[in-house]
């Protein structure tokens, strides 16, 4: 069974990736801008878009400071600062994602903006109400502990402040069978319905909570997906090797499955922390 550490070290997203991508279009590594960088460091569903939509529900602006839970390879983290001006802090338990995330925002010099910590979500090194609004993107399936995840969301965020994130949810109709494969092909650790969501957010002290699904939205993008990561076969295989890239892709097939069941399906999720 893979771990959460080589399973995004080990991922097609990644900074190699990114840097061969914009290779093949013609730019120049030294000389690039935050745009450049969109099409490939965003590792969540609705690219920009989805972005923009957490933007819209959390009313983020110029004067926030914003925390990016599981940041990832930083891509979300800099759109926010260089599209709506805000400061952004991302947390990844990668250290590997954390060193590229500050590498690729120096490239586009947003460093000033934008800065990483590595570390675990569920002990978060930031003082009490640190920041003024909290996002997150496709990662809280990772996280099996939601208690010590939600009160740290809560404790780092002002009074008054607004949490929202988007991942997978589960219908009753997920097996244990299916959940077990996915937590062995994907370090799902802990795949919730949206009930058991909104019990979560309601006992770390989060009120006002709103749910949209996301699943139709999300249904179509996935098969894009999966032939995104086709396209990067040769490329994964030549830096992980062919086992791991097979790996990866016979577990996101059984992905792709449960969701076109309708056994999975994705929400995002709007919170506050009480005044
Ligand atoms: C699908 S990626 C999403 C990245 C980013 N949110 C984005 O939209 O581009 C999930 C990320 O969660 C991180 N992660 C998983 N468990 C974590 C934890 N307990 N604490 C912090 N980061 C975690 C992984 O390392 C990975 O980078």
């Amino acid at each position: 069974m893979v771990d959460i550490l080589t399973y995004y070290d080990q991922h097609p997203i990644n900074e190699h990736a990114v840097h061969k991508s914009l290779l093949r279009e013609g730019k120049s590594l030294e000389h690039l801008v935050p745009e450049d960088l969109f099409p490939y460091d965003q590792d969540h569903y609705g690219g920009l878009d989805a972005v923009d939509a957490l933007v819209r529900c959390a009313s983020i602006g110029a004067g926030d400071r914003v925390l990016d839970v599981c940041s990832g390879l930083g891509g979300p983290a800099r759109y926010l600062a260089h599209r709506h001006g805000c400061s952004v802090t991302g947390i990844d338990i990668n250290r590997s994602r954390a060193l590229a995330s500050r590498r690729l925002t120096r490239r586009v010099g947003l460093q000033n903006k934008v800065s990483f910590v590595c570390g675990n979500a569920t002990r978060m090194p930031f003082l009490n109400e640190s920041f003024t609004r909290i996002v997150s993107q496709e990662a809280f399936l990772h996280v099996g502990n939601k208690v010590a995840l939600f009160s740290n969301c809560h404790r780092v965020l002002i009074t008054g402040g607004c949490f929202v994130f988007t991942d997978w949810v589960a219908s009753p109709r997920l097996s244990d069978r299916e959940r077990a494969l996915l937590e062995k092909g994907m370090v799902a650790a802990a795949i919730h319905q949206e009930s058991e969501y909104l019990d979560y957010l309601r006992a770390a002290e989060f009120s006002d909570v709103e749910v949209e699904n996301l699943s139709v939205w999300w249904g179509k993008i996935l098969r894009e997906r999966l032939e995104m990561y086709l396209e990067k076969s040769e490329e994964t295989e030549r830096l992980f090797g062919v086992a791991r890239y097979r790996e990866f892709m016979d577990a996101y097939e059984i992905f792709v499955g449960v969701i076109e069941e309708g056994k999975l399906g994705g929400a995002r999720f709007t919170a506050f922390r009480p005044a």
